[in-house]
């Protein structure tokens, strides 16, 4: 059984319909703190809260888990306000998965983040290594992740894989309490009203990746042989950025009276001490990492399916 932990946050819904188109029925057990609204074919619902080490381990032991992707988190602006619930669901989270893991003998998919880059990063194509000093709790908690990975891999040859995500645009999910939720609002406020007030500047240029990009990523890296994977921290990977007014020009080709005006809020100070661009060779050599969406074919495909919503 392949277990999803934060199944109904932004990545989890759309890498739970991929993993049962690819894997058929029952093969997934999907987990949050609470059960969905709306439940989908396919799958078996649990309720999980990855804090406690004991549902962590019952789950997997009752459910014969091989494989768990671990996305249960708080996000960086969330993590800012609450920066003790941060620490508590994505360190101690990840750590228990981690240590139930190595009992059970699991493979484990962990997102990691541009988060765990800061002011004294180079801000341009940022290298897979480099300086990791950030200045947010979310991405204390997400540097700590990636060393305990680290730790894990090496000490108990656990296979433990990781990517730093961008931002992710989506339609099927919304995220929840991220810096660069500005890019998916943008859509949504444009199609339902012709308005959008954004949280960053206008030259405000951020890495992001649509989501059936996100969802390629996991797998890909989880279907490479383990000896191809070089980085067991995670990997730096990217699709294309963008500046918030470089969007709100894309969004207005389709939608022409589309206004968008700019307020930045505290999250302007995380949006700035991230990078602008990533460079994301490592992840292309070892796993032949390439997204499939161009910002212009990421924009028309947006486009399309919120206005069916
Ligand atoms: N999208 C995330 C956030 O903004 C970054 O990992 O918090």
């Amino acid at each position: 059984m392949i277990l999803i932990t934060g199944a109904s946050g932004q990545i989890g819904i759309d890498l739970a319909d991929a993993l049962v188109d690819r894997l058929g029925d029952n093969n997934v057990l999907v987990t949050d703190l609470r059960m969905p609204e709306k439940m989908r074919p396919g799958r078996k619902y649990d309720i999980l809260d990855v804090t406690f080490m004991e549902s962590v381990d019952r789950i997997i032991r009752t459910n014969e888990v091989h494989t768990i992707y671990h996305l249960a988190g708080i996000l960086s602006a969330t993590g800012e306000r609450h920066p003790d619930l941060a620490w508590s669901v994505n360190v101690n989270g990840v750590r228990n998965v981690m240590e139930a893991a190595h009992n059970h003998k699991c493979r484990v998919f962990w997102p990691s983040s541009i988060a765990v880059f800061g002011p004294t990063t180079p801000k341009m194509n940022t290298p897979q290594e480099t300086v990791t000093e950030p200045g947010t709790m979310y991405g204390a908690t997400k540097v700590t992740g990636e060393l305990l990975c680290k730790f894990h891999a090496s000490h108990h040859n656990l296979d433990v894989r990781s990517v730093r995500f961008p931002g992710i645009i989506s339609h099927s999910a919304p995220p929840g309490g991220g810096t660069t939720d500005w890019a998916v609002d943008m859509f949504f406020q444009a199609v339902e009203t012709g308005t959008y007030e954004c949280f960053v500047t206008e030259e405000t240029r951020m890495p992001m990746m649509y989501m059936p990009d996100a969802v390629k990523s996991i797998l890909d890296l989880m279907d490479s042989p383990k000896e191809d994977i070089t980085v067991r921290t995670s990997y730096n990977i990217a699709a294309f950025s963008f500046s918030a007014g470089e969007l709100a020009a894309a969004i207005q080709r389709h939608i022409p009276g589309f206004v968008c005006t700019y307020k930045p809020d505290f999250r302007q100070d995380i949006a700035d001490s991230w990078p602008s661009s990533i460079d994301d060779s490592r992840a292309r050599r070892d796993w032949n990492w390439s997204p499939d969406f161009g910002l212009k074919e990421m924009v028309s495909d947006m486009l399309k399916h919120v206005r069916l919503k």
